[in-house]
């Protein structure tokens, strides 16, 4: 058991890539709590791993709650004595659109979500991780981070910004024995990607399967990733294999480098 006698929290652990880490981590000995905005759907697929077997527990968390964070890592603390992983998978897919045309209302919502959130988040664990010197926090950006796409300005920003901001937290806990590292997936087909593929067939003029197909053409090793694909990594990161690893921002995406196409003009701009 890997990770037998470890308190990890997962957030955005309802679903996705959230759950499939969750699970993997409660396979390989954690006792997780996994927390996500949905509060029903969290409980129930807690309640599905202590069915199998597993240690999980469920609490109901918006990240970009700032009290609210504060408050769960605070009883996590007081009532396992201790804290071992964080995982940051909560995050939001952006409205494809141009920047020029982009809202002020998506353009802070999506910041405040995936990197303000994932700050709040590091903060309040990093407190506990300090004190107890030792820990690991992995959070999730993605291939964006490294390779903006189109239409998704405020998303690439971001998540760029969860790879600065892993860096900077690496360096400040180095000395305290925690470790913070990033994974960036690429293409994984969750909640996530059916929207944002919806949208990005809608912008190109072609079905969603023809997006789809042409998103795993594109993908060096030619498949979509799965969540395990990704929930793979994080583990490794959490435990004692990678205990000389910190400050590193892994690209999990079947070799793929980039997802940036350039659209197709939809104003004219001269008479
Ligand atoms: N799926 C992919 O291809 C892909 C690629 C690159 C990066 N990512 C990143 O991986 C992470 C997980 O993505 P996913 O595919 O599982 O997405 P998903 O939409 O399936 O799941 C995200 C989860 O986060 C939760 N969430 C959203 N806002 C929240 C908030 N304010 N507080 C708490 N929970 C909140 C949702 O309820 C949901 O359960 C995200 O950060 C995403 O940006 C995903």
């Amino acid at each position: 058991m890997p990770l037998g006698n470890k308190v990890a929290v997962v957030t955005g652990a309802a679903q996705g890539l959230g759950l499939a880490i969750a699970r993997r981590l409660a396979r390989d000995g954690a006792s997780v709590l996994l927390c996500d905005l949905q509060e029903e759907k969290v409980r129930g697929v807690a309640d599905a791993l202590v069915r199998d077997g597993f240690q999980a527990e469920s609490a109901s968390l918006d990240v970009t709650d700032a009290p609210a964070v504060t408050a769960v890592f605070e009883e996590t603390f007081r009532n396992r004595g201790r804290l071992d992983i964080l995982v940051n998978s909560a995050g939001l897919g952006q409205k494809v659109t141009p920047t020029v045309e982009l809202g002020d209302e998506e353009w802070r919502h999506i910041l405040e979500v995936n990197l303000t959130g994932t700050f709040y988040c590091c903060r309040a664990a990093g407190r506990f991780m300090r004190r107890q010197e030792s820990g690991s926090m992995v959070n999730l950006a993605s291939i964006n981070a490294h390779s903006p796409a189109a239409l998704v300005a405020a998303y690439n920003a971001a998540k760029a910004g969860v790879a600065s901001l892993t860096r900077t937290l690496a360096i400040e806990l180095a000395a305290y024995g925690v470790r913070v590292n990033a994974v960036s997936p690429g293409p994984v087909y969750t909640d996530f990607n059916r929207k944002t593929m919806a949208q990005r067939s809608r912008t190109l003029g072609i079905t969603q399967d023809e997006m789809v197909e042409r998103v795993r053409r594109s993908i060096p090793l030619g498949r979509w990733g799965e969540p395990q694909d990704i929930a793979s990594m994080v583990a490794y990161l959490c435990g004692s294999e990678a205990s000389w690893i910190t400050g590193q921002v892994y690209q999990v995406t079947g070799g793929l480098q980039g997802v940036s196409a350039t659209p197709p003009r939809t104003t004219r701009t001269r008479a």
